[in-house]
């Protein structure tokens, strides 16, 4: 029998339960992001594929930070063909939105009393505090492309022993409910729910878009977002049919396809896009 401080997962549950094809679980590793690229020919061979983790010990974020987090953390990679999927070009800067929104969902049925909301481009918040972060990646391996979807979803892990400035901003379930959860159960609906939204964005985007508009952040605040070197800022609009943040100021509409949110209001006025 395995120990289940380091083997929380029930893994058939997960090729039973969802439409992942391969799971590839280590108990510890630097990055579940940086395993899936450098397995990346493989995964990609029996994808949909996740690479998952109990503990990450160099966790990344995005712009090239560092992201926290301690045992009890939900951390994985999904490894996606996009050919498989008929994710065109196009589509592709959806696919971390999607992803947010498919961990909102669960969140949401979690946590129903709790206001959940996504901020974009992909984090996921109860009420002001992180709950979740995602790192999209594409590569590719020979003339293959490959999608990996690096989400960590702060679980039974508590942030009381985080450092202070991750402290003030972030959460965990085991935070806001005292209790632990079923690592396997909240993993089994990410990934069904991930599976719904990624099906949704050739079949239905606009319906995506709509409800990701209705659960953001930051739609009506006044908002600064790092762009490169620069800080572009205004009122945001909301989230358009490619991704984009928009943001008026004046009358001068800027598109943003990413960036960092460094500021953004507490109060809100009705805007639309
Ligand atoms: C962010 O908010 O900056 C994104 C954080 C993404 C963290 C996840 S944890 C699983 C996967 N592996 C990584 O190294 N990063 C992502």
């Amino acid at each position: 029998m395995q120990h289940a401080s380091t083997f929380p997962f029930d893994l058939p549950a997960i090729t039973r339960a969802t439409f992942v094809r391969h799971v590839e679980f280590h108990p510890v590793l630097a990055s579940t992001n940086t395993t899936a690229v450098e397995l990346l020919e493989p995964l990609l061979n029996s994808s949909p594929a996740v690479v998952l983790t109990s503990q990450q010990t160099a966790g990344r974020g995005r712009k090239g930070n560092a992201w926290w987090s301690t045992a009890g953390a939900l951390t994985f990679s999904l490894v996606l063909d996009p050919a498989q999927l008929q994710l065109s070009a196009e589509l592709r800067p959806l696919l971390s939105l999607a992803a947010g929104l498919a961990v909102r969902d669960v969140m949401s049925q979690l946590l129903p009393e709790r206001d959940v909301v996504i901020k974009w481009p992909n984090d996921v918040l109860v009420g002001r505090h992180k709950i979740c972060g995602i790192l999209a990646e594409q590569q590719s391996t020979g003339d293959r492309q490959g999608l990996i979807i690096g989400i960590g979803v702060n679980v039974n892990n508590s942030l009381a022993g985080a450092p202070p400035e991750i402290r003030q901003r972030a959460t965990s379930l085991f935070d806001l409910q005292q209790y632990s959860c079923d690592l396997t159960d909240v993993l089994l609906r990410v990934l069904q729910q991930l599976e719904r939204r990624i099906q949704q964005l050739p079949q239905q985007r606009m319906v995506l878009l709509a409800e990701a508009n209705h659960c953001h952040l930051l739609a009506g605040r006044h908002v600064s977002v790092q762009v490169a070197e620069q800080t572009v800022s205004g009122h945001c609009l909301g989230i358009d049919d490619h991704g984009q943040l928009v943001l008026r100021d004046g009358s001068q509409i800027q598109r943003l396809p990413s960036g960092v949110v460094l500021h953004w209001s507490e109060s809100a006025q009705t805007l639309r896009l």
